[in-house]
Parts: C-alpha cells; structure tokens; sequence
C-alpha cells in the first residue's frame, strides 16, 4: 500500500531527494517508445514554437529538439525537481539557446493567448483533475490553426497496474478525443499501438480552430 501511493505520488508529481535522483532516469527510461511516437505525431518544424507540458525527466524535450533542429521549445512542469532536472539536461546537452523550461500548472499556464504553433503531453494528462479546463488552457496558449498531441497509455494497460489510485484518471482512446472535441479542438487522429502488451502507445492528435471570418449582413 505504501509502495502503491509513493508511486502515485512520485510519478504524478516528483518530489523530494527520491523524485530529484531517481524520477527523471526512470521517466525517461520506461516512456522512450510513447514519447518517439508522440514527438513523430506532432511533426515539429523548423520555425515552430513548441510547449512541452509535463516534461518530466526531459527525454521529451531532446526528442523535440531532434527532430526539428531550429524550433524554440518551452517546457513546463509543476515539479520543481523535474524543472531543475531537465534544466541541467538541457545546458549539460548545450541546447539552451533554444529550449527553455520553467515551473507551471497546466491548469493555469504562464504563457500569453496564441503563442505556440505546437504543444506535445505525454503521460501527464492522467494527472490533471479538471481535463476539459486544462484542455481550453491548452487551446488558449496556442495559434490559430495549432496541433496538439496527447500521449498516454490507454485505461485497458494501465488500469490493472493502477488499481486505488486517487487523483488519476484514465482513458479509452477514443473517450479522450472526444473530451478533446468538447474543449474546442478539432481531432485529427487517434493513434492506438502495441494494444495487448502491458504498456501500450496512444496518441491523439487535435488541432485548435481557425476561426471563421463573421460575415457582415448589410
Ligand atoms: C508520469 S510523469 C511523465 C513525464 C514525461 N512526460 C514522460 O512521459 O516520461 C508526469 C509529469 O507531469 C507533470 N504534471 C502532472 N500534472 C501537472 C500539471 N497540472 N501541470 C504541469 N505538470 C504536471 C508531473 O510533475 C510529471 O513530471
């Protein structure tokens, strides 16, 4: 039971010495095949700017940082120890000229209307207790026209390993669209791999509207 709520806690908000030392390596080790995948479904270009919402250990924003070499990427994360760890990831890789991270809350994000063309979540959404708000905070930070890919494991996978866990919710591929349509988005498409293994690969991609010109009545 102990062991079952420190896993709770640790990987839905690392904290402490044990969250400082242990949670980025063990992050980025047991998420590389989501968060490949995640990173591939966003198709990140080279003038994007990218959020990174749940950063974690910070695999996510190397992978960003891969695959489009001169996009500006933000990370944000509500653990300060994932925060200082992926900073030192970042200077120790010499990519802070043009990936920054910093402390945040999907909830309320820091970050003005229209901001990113792009905005990538792996595995953190579980995590997050008013999903249709997050999901419109998400929207507002983003332009016009913007993509957003949600990573997770579906509730089929994970639901067995997560018996009793209070404060996270899971979900079947297609409901998450469907929450993602009710906060305004547009949903591209759901991506639902390696179903049957214990972990498997969703991601769901949406895009914010681009809003219709009103037409004048004369
Ligand atoms: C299970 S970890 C996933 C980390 C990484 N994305 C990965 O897949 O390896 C969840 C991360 O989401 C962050 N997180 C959870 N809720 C959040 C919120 N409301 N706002 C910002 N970050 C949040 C946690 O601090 C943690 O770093």
């Amino acid at each position: 039971m102990y062991v079952d709520s420190l896993l709770r806690s640790q990987f839905g908000k690392p904290s402490g010495l044990f969250g400082a030392l242990f949670m980025g390596p063990i992050l980025n080790l047991s998420n590389t095949r989501l968060v490949n995948a995640a990173v591939e479904l966003l198709d990140p270009q080279a003038k994007d700017t990218v959020l990174d919402i749940g950063f974690g250990g910070g695999l996510s924003l190397l992978a960003l940082a891969a695959k489009a070499p001169e996009a500006k990427i933000v990370g944000v994360d509500y653990s300060r120890e994932m925060v200082e760890t992926a900073a030192r990831l970042v200077r120790d890789k010499k990519l802070d000229a043009r990936v920054s991270v910093k402390w945040g809350d999907v909830a309320k994000l820091p970050f003005r209307a229209g901001t990113f063309h792009k905005v990538l979540t792996v595995n953190s959404l579980y995590y997050w207790p008013d999903l249709i708000g997050s999901l419109r905070e998400v929207a507002r930070v983003m332009k016009p026209g913007g993509r957003l890919a949600a990573g997770f494991r579906s509730e089929a996978s994970l639901g067995p390993l997560t018996r009793d866990w209070e404060g996270f919710w899971l979900y079947e591929p297609r409901k998450f669209a469907g929450i993602m349509r009710k906060a305004g988005f547009e949903a591209l498409r759901v991506e639902h791999r390696d179903q049957g293994q214990v972990l498997d690969t969703v991601v769901v991609v949406g895009r914010k509207p681009v809003a219709r010109r009103q037409s004048s009545t004369v």
